[in-house]
């Protein structure tokens, strides 16, 4: 009944890119009205290795908030200049806006470069999330055969809100491109959630209804907040298992994984913040102390209130209750990852990790600057030195569009109204 219930509530519009090769790429596009945007993740796979700040460029992202999304810690020293993996599926946050009538995600921004094609910046640069003749329209671009050098484009990228909420609970929603080998099932379970809910929300036929290059919507459970509409922060909802970094950079609100409370703190970032004792204790942000007595629990704590007129609100909340709290857990924070490391969805032979110390940096392999080829679709970044490991990662995040570079587009607009 909850299942019903849930997929009335959706509203879909599945969007088919059929290619001459007769493989369609679907997305799940959410209808909307109104300039209402919301917060929403895009599951990125680098194509080439690049710098946190290169990725965070692309999405025209803060890096802080792609450590945040991915549950890295920031603490790790000249982060920004990390190299992560080629083939490394990371969460992007973005803001999901809503422009002629379907829900979409127009940070990102691209300068075309020398031999670059439609297909390639679409299938590639962006992972398989764009499609060529979505950058084509949104950018009224006349020849695709002929695209100007060291123009910039603006990316559209699907994504979608569903209210912000999966079977009446806290849910932020990951745009995840299907990868060779992927099921629904498969993919529940890295994420989570049911292979049920997966279908309702994409309006998905069955489990097998799912085909590599295919944009879906994941429904990830998170924290919500409750702050006020007059905080700059207000909305702000965190998936679990990750954090989120909110008031000039001086709270990080966690969530998880013992339960599905925003539990925020003072970040340990090098800014200057001011005080976050709750007025009137000696408490501060995220403390919680707990008395037991013969009536219960008394539970006193210190919790955070937004971002208000550029000061931290925090509010000191007393309650009786039945038993003592156990202290929150936060998610345990790693630090970025700069070899490929296996994955749920990746290749099923699970080699041995080499010790990561953290300290030893791979050299930059070729630079994804130069290795766009016209008509080629080489991934930069792959070279034997990687291993076998990365090259089925690689593989793996090719899409379909990639394979052929040269097919037209037909595109079809379904819309279904399930309700
Ligand atoms: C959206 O969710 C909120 C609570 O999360 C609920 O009060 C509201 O009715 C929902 N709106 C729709 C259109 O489902
Ligand atoms: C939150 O994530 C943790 C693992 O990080 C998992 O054990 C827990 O079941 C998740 N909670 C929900 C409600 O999905
Ligand atoms: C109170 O919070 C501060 C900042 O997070 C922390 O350093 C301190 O250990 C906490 N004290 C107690 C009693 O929890
Ligand atoms: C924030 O500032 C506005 C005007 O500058 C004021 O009306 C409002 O009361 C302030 N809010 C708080 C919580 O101080």
């Amino acid at each position: 009944m909850l299942m019903e219930n849930s997929s009335s509530s959706h509203l879909f519009i599945a969007f088919f890119s059929l290619l001459l090769t007769g493989v369609l790429a679907k997305s799940t596009i959410e209808p909307c009205s109104g300039s209402e945007s919301c917060p929403a993740l895009l599951g990125y796979t680098l194509y080439a290795d690049l710098k946190l700040s290169e990725v965070a460029a692309l999405f025209h992202v803060d890096p802080l908030a792609i450590l945040a999304a991915n549950a890295f810690d920031p603490a790790v020293p000249d982060v920004e200049d990390r190299i992560l993996p080629a083939g490394l599926l990371l969460r992007i946050p973005t803001r999901c806006s809503c422009a002629d009538g379907i829900r979409r995600s127009l940070a990102a921004r691209y300068r075309t470069r020398p031999g670059d094609t439609l297909a390639y910046v679409a299938s590639s640069v962006f992972g398989g999330l764009a499609s060529p003749d979505q950058i084509r329209e949104a950018n009224s671009i006349p020849d695709p055969s002929a695209l100007d050098v060291g123009r910039t484009l603006v990316i559209a990228l699907p994504c979608a809100c569903f209210n912000l909420s999966d079977n009446f609970l806290p849910a932020i929603y990951l745009s995840y491109v299907v990868r060779p080998g992927d099921t629904v099932p498969s993919i529940a379970a890295g994420y989570s959630t049911t292979a049920t809910d997966i279908m309702n929300v994409n309006a998905v036929g069955g489990p097998a209804a799912i085909s590599p290059g295919d944009v879906l919507v994941i429904p990830l459970p998170a924290c919500a907040s409750t702050l006020p509409n007059d905080a700059s922060d207000f909305g702000l909802i965190v998936a679990n298992g990750t954090y989120s970094i909110t008031a000039s950079q001086c709270v990080q609100c966690s969530c998880g994984p013992g339960n599905l409370k925003l539990y925020c703190t003072p970040a340990s970032l090098s800014v200057s913040c001011s005080s976050m004792q709750c007025r009137g204790s000696n408490l501060m942000l995220g403390n919680i102390t707990a008395r037991s007595s013969s009536a219960g629990c008394s539970v006193t704590s210190c919790t955070y209130g937004g971002f208000v007129n550029g000061s931290i609100v925090t509010k000191l909340t007393a309650s009786l209750q039945p038993r003592c709290p156990v202290q929150p857990q936060i998610p345990s924070l790693t630090a970025p990852p700069t070899t490929l490391v296996h994955d749920l969805f990746l290749a099923p032979t699970p080699l041995p990790l080499p010790p990561q110390p953290g300290g030893a940096m791979p050299t930059p392999k070729e630079s994804p600057k130069s290795s766009s080829v016209p008509g080629e679709f080489a991934l930069p970044g792959v070279s034997p030195a990687i291993g076998p490991d990365s090259g089925a990662a690689m593989a793996s995040s090719v899409s379909p569009l990639d394979d052929h570079g040269r097919e037209m587009l037909l595109l079809c607009l379904f819309l279904r109204f399930l309700l």
